[in-house]
């Protein structure tokens, strides 16, 4: 990073702030020192303009639509590669050669199996408890089974955890979907790859097998792909933030789980197809529920469009569209939803108030319209993007435990409450 240098000046006195340029030219203002030499802190509420950490793994350029996972572009890897290969692109920076890659299927494939006594706990569920919530308890509950819990500079047996945690993860998901819905929990196949093993396990059943079609799969795999990492959001920043205690790998991306639940975030894809359905019921009137967005009513939003980055398209949503339009037509399914979605969108990127707003469908307006296709049920939608996103969780963890300068993430606060007064005992306080 080359340096030039801001001037701040306040009551008198000129402090230098250092400009740091990042390998893509972008130009940070670093205040590290700032309240060390002027007293002041910043306020950023919501992280706007804020970079939080430096980092090797993934650039976006929002105003041009640019994804990249150590330097590979979004588009290049959906096309050639596998959410495998990614994965361990994200993780440990290179892509792999042969070797390498067929190393990593093979631990994945010997960690996929849970531990018998692990079963056991999906038991305790009450029916239709969350998925994400079992996702989360569970990857800890993993946690607990690995007790020698990943020490990040040890390469072999972070390759070992890293393996058994994505691994597991999907044995997980599966799990609890079959958990949910009464049913017996599947074992997991050696013959069949990350998604298509995923898919197995969640609609086979002990007496019937089913049929894992290769298109479909690799359309999973695509899925994971684009999801698989995106820099400091929600659920990223969360996973750093618990790793910056050092806490182990299996608790932060338990709590990386959690951050990606909410609707504004990885839930979104689920509430796309809530929404979608809501209008779908009502006869389709696309108009109507635009114009409640725009007069904010409720607070409606619409689900899957805008995002804190992109300001001209999301290139996830270019891709995932396509891919949707592919999958329908292969598994035969007209999908009224779909219909609806595209009107919306081509009447929002025409109405002024997304257009100045630089609102664009984000990657999850499209992708429930996929998996719900393939037969997958809407509560599992965050459940799929918290497995691809897996492999960026990891890969930020170690990034913040492998750090020299790193401390922990411990932010300030402009106090707004009410300034030092008495305690009342309790006979003074008045009221009924
Ligand atoms: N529908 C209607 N209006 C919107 C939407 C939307 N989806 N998104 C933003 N706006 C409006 C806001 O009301 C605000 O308008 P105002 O200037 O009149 O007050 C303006 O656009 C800016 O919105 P912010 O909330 O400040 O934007 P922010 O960057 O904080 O939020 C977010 C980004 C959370 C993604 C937002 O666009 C949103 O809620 N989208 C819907 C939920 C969604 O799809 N989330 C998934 C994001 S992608 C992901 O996490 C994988």
């Amino acid at each position: 990073m080359s340096e030039q240098s801001a001037k701040l000046s306040f009551e008198g006195k000129t402090f230098d702030l250092p400009v740091r340029v990042g390998t893509e030219n972008e130009r940070v203002l670093d205040i590290t020192a700032l309240r060390s030499s002027s007293g002041l802190i910043s306020l950023d509420e919501g992280y706007g303009n804020t970079g939080s950490c430096q980092s090797r793994i993934t650039y976006i350029d929002g105003e041009r639509g640019v994804l990249r996972y150590r330097g590979y572009p979004i588009e290049e890897l959906v096309e050639h590669s596998t959410f495998t290969e990614t994965a361990y692109l994200l993780i440990f920076g290179e892509l792999p050669t042969e070797s390498q890659l067929s190393e990593f299927r093979g631990r994945l494939t010997e960690h996929q199996f849970l531990h018998e006594n692990m079963r056991h706990h999906f038991e305790g569920f009450p029916p239709n408890a969350p998925p994400m919530a079992i996702l989360s308890a569970m990857i800890n509950t993993a946690g607990c089974f690995q007790p020698d819990l990943v020490q990040p500079s040890d390469d072999e047996h972070f390759l070992e955890t890293v393996a058994r945690l994505m691994s597991k993860v999907r044995t997980i998901a599966a799990a609890s979907y079959k958990t949910s819905i009464g049913q017996a929990i599947m074992y997991p196949r050696f013959d069949l790859g990350y998604g298509s093993n995923l898919l197995h396990m969640m609609f086979s059943r002990p007496n019937r097998s089913w049929e894992v079609d290769a298109e479909i799969a690799r359309a999973l795999d695509q899925i994971f792909i684009l999801h698989a990492d995106h820099e400091q959001n929600c659920s990223t920043s969360t996973v750093r933030m618990v790793a910056s205690s050092q806490a182990n790998l299996y608790a932060s991306v338990a709590a990386g789980v959690c951050a990606l639940w909410g609707p504004l975030h990885g839930g979104a894809n689920a509430a796309v197809i809530d929404m979608l359905s809501q209008i779908h019921e009502r006869g389709g009137r696309v108009d109507s529920f635009i114009e409640k967005v725009k007069n904010k009513e409720e607070g409606v939003r619409l689900m899957g469009f805008g995002h804190r980055v992109y300001k001209n398209f999301d290139p996830r949503a270019k891709f995932i569209k396509q891919s949707c339009k592919a999958v329908l037509d292969k598994l035969g399914v007209h999908d009224p939803l779909l219909d609806i979605a595209m009107k919306m969108e081509d009447v929002a990127l025409n109405d002024p108030y997304f257009v100045e707003r630089k609102l664009y469908p984000n990657v999850d307006f499209y992708s429930g319209i996929i998996m719900r296709a393939i037969g997958i049920p809407v509560n599992m939608f965050t459940v799929m993007f918290a497995i691809g996103r897996i492999p960026g969780w990891i890969a930020n963890w170690r990034e913040v435990r492998m750090n020299p300068q790193g401390r922990i993430y411990r932010p300030r606060q402009i106090y707004a409450g009410p300034t030092s007064r008495a305690y009342i005992p309790i006979e003074r306080r008045g009221g009924s």
